[in-house]
Order: structure tokens, then C-alpha cells, then sequence
């Protein structure tokens, strides 16, 4: 078997190197800006759920109290809570589609916020656990991935069952406007609807794609040239050196002229090892003389 030589090894070794350098290095940066575009999605969705929460509140603590003293007793929509806030955010999101804001219900007073099948799925995790106050995760859509952040929402106030527990507590205008199809029969404490936000993630996703590969080319060229200088630098240092000297040291040894001297190139080792060669041989030849001179009289003297 052919043993491979100095600049096959090396270059095997750096090429290794760098491959597994290349791959553990993009995917670790990857990982971590995906994490981080996570993080801001999620950063982003919290303060907007915030931005409902306060619409809810200010409808119901400023609008409601206000309108409701209207002497004209009809009912206006623009005092519930749910509505307001749901009528906002279907604003933002006339422009930026993927942030939307919706507060499904199993059993909704507006058939408009009648639960998808997904969030079905939510308001059934946040009946079973009344410990759990927030769900938030990513999920495809046709066009985009969505972070989506969702949170219960619970009757804690006697004043919503107003509205929300028969027909006939109701305000007659409301029945005329909503029907009394759905809305009703809710309880004290139960989770009737969830607030459910969602931010799009898509983008910042790409954008770390697009940084892992700048990332990836930029270690390329680096690597590349790193690899280039290395390999000449051996080739000039090491190789060619090392080549002649053992070509020298064969053509001197085979014509046994002393005064045939070994190159001395390369760097500082193989320098030093021309030299060791050099008085080696020379030595050499001195012994082979004086033996030349006593044939076969000491070798047995036994020292
Ligand atoms: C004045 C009557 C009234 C009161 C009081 C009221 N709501 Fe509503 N609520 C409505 C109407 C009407 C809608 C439908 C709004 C729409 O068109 O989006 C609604 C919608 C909702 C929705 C969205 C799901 C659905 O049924 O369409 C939730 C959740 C909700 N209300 C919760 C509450 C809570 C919690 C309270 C108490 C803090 C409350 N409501 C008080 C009338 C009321």
C-alpha cells in the first residue's frame, strides 16, 4: 500500500476541517437566528395583545359608560368591548394582513367570530386547564408562517351576563341587531372565547436565511484562502526542500564524494536535518576509510 504523502494528508486534514468548521458554524448561527426572529415575533405579539387589551378597557371603561346614557335606547355596537377591539385591528390589518386579531367563541354572538377549526382546538385546551394563560406557537398558512399568541378570556364580571346569559336580559336592540342564535347561556368563570393574535414570521426567518448564506460565503473565501497559503506554504517550505534534499542525499550517497554538499533550503527543521544528513554521511565516510585501511583486524577486539 502506497503510503500517502505530506501535502495529500494535509490537504485531506484542512478540507475536513473546514467542511465540519462550515457546517457546525452556519447551523449554530442558523439556530440562533431563527430563534432570535422567534423571540421577536413573540415580543411583538405580546405588546399587541396588550394594545386589545387596552381597547377592550377603554371601551368599556370610557365608551360604554358614556353612550349607554344616550337618551335614544338603542344599542350601540361601538360599546362592546369585543367589538372595538376586533374592529381596530381588522384596520392593521387591511395593511399588514398577517397581523390579525380575532376573538373566537364556540358559541359567538357575532357569527363572524364563530372558532376555526385551530382555534377550536385552543379554546378546548384552555376549558380543560383553568391554570393555563397563554398558548403561542408557530403555524403554517398557505402563504406565510404565523406566530400566533392566544389567551382566554373568561366572564369574571356579573355585568357581561347583561348581554351574554339570556335573551331576555339582553337589550331588545342588540336581539334585533345579533338575533338570539348565539352569545347566550354563558356562565361566571367559564372560558367562553380566546383572545387570539397573530404576527408573521416569515419574514424574519428569510432574512436569517439571507445571513447565514452572506455568513457562509464570506467562511468560504476565508477558508479558501487559508487553505491556498497553507498548501504553498508547505509545498515551498516542506515539500520541495524535503524533495531535494533526498534526491542530494542519494546522488551522494551512491557517489560517496565527500565534498558533495546537501541543499540547504526550506524551513528551519529541514535545514537542520540537511545538516545532521551532511555530517552523518561525512562521518560515515571517515569510518568506512579507517576500515578500509584495517581490514577485518578489530571488529571481534569486542569493544
Ligand atoms: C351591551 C351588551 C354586551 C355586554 C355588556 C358585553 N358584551 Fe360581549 N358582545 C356583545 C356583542 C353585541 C358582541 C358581538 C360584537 C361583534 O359584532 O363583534 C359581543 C361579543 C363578545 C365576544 C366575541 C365573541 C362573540 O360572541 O362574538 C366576547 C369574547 C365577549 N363579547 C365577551 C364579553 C365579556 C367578557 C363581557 C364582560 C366584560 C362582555 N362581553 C360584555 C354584547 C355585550
Amino acid at each position: 500500500m502506497q503510503v500517502p504523502g505530506i501535502r495529500r494528508t494535509v490537504s485531506r486534514i484542512l478540507a475536513m476541517v473546514f467542511c465540519l468548521g462550515l457546517l457546525a458554524g452556519l447551523g449554530g448561527f442558523y439556530l440562533l437566528l431563527q430563534d432570535r426572529a422567534l423571540r421577536q415575533a413573540a415580543s411583538e405579539a405580546r405588546i399587541l395583545l396588550r394594545s386589545a387589551l387596552a381597547i377592550r378597557g377603554y371601551t368599556a371603561d370610557h365608551i360604554f359608560p358614556k353612550i349607554s346614557r344616550l337618551p335614544d335606547g338603542e344599542f350601540h355596537a361601538e360599546t362592546v368591548p369585543s367589538y372595538a377591539a376586533q374592529t381596530v385591528f381588522r384596520m392593521v390589518a387591511s395593511d399588514y394582513g398577517a397581523y390579525t386579531y380575532r376573538e373566537p367563541a364556540l358559541n359567538p354572538t357575532s357569527s363572524a367570530d364563530l372558532a376555526t377549526p385551530f382555534e377550536v382546538e385552543l379554546l378546548q385546551r384552555f376549558r380543560a386547564d383553568p391554570a393555563l394563560q397563554e398558548l403561542s406557537g408557530v403555524r403554517p398558512t398557505e402563504t406565510d408562517r404565523l406566530f400566533y399568541l392566544a389567551r382566554p378570556i373568561r366572564i369574571t364580571q356579573e355585568g357581561c351576563l347583561s348581554c351574554h346569559s339570556t335573551p331576555a336580559r339582553a337589550p331588545p336592540a342588540m336581539l334585533a341587531k345579533y338575533g338570539t342564535g348565539g352569545g347566550f347561556g354563558w356562565e361566571m368563570n367559564e372560558v367562553v372565547a380566546a383572545q387570539v393574535l397573530t404576527v408573521p414570521v416569515t419574514q424574519g426567518l428569510k432574512g436569517s436565511l439571507e445571513l447565514v448564506g452572506v455568513l457562509g460565503l464570506g467562511l468560504a473565501v476565508i477558508f479558501g484562502l487559508a487553505y491556498v497559503a497553507l498548501v504553498l506554504a508547505l509545498d515551498r517550505m516542506v515539500i520541495r526542500p524535503l524533495g531535494a534534499l533526498s534526491r542530494a542525499a542519494d546522488a551522494a550517497s551512491q557517489s560517496g564524494d565527500p565534498r558533495l554538499g546537501l541543499p540547504r533550503a526550506g524551513a528551519g527543521e529541514i535545514r537542520r536535518l540537511a545538516e545532521s544528513i551532511d555530517r552523518l554521511r561525512i562521518s560515515l565516510g571517515k569510518a568506512m576509510g579507517r576500515l578500509g585501511r584495517e581490514p577485518a583486524a578489530r571488529p571481534e577486539s569486542g569493544d
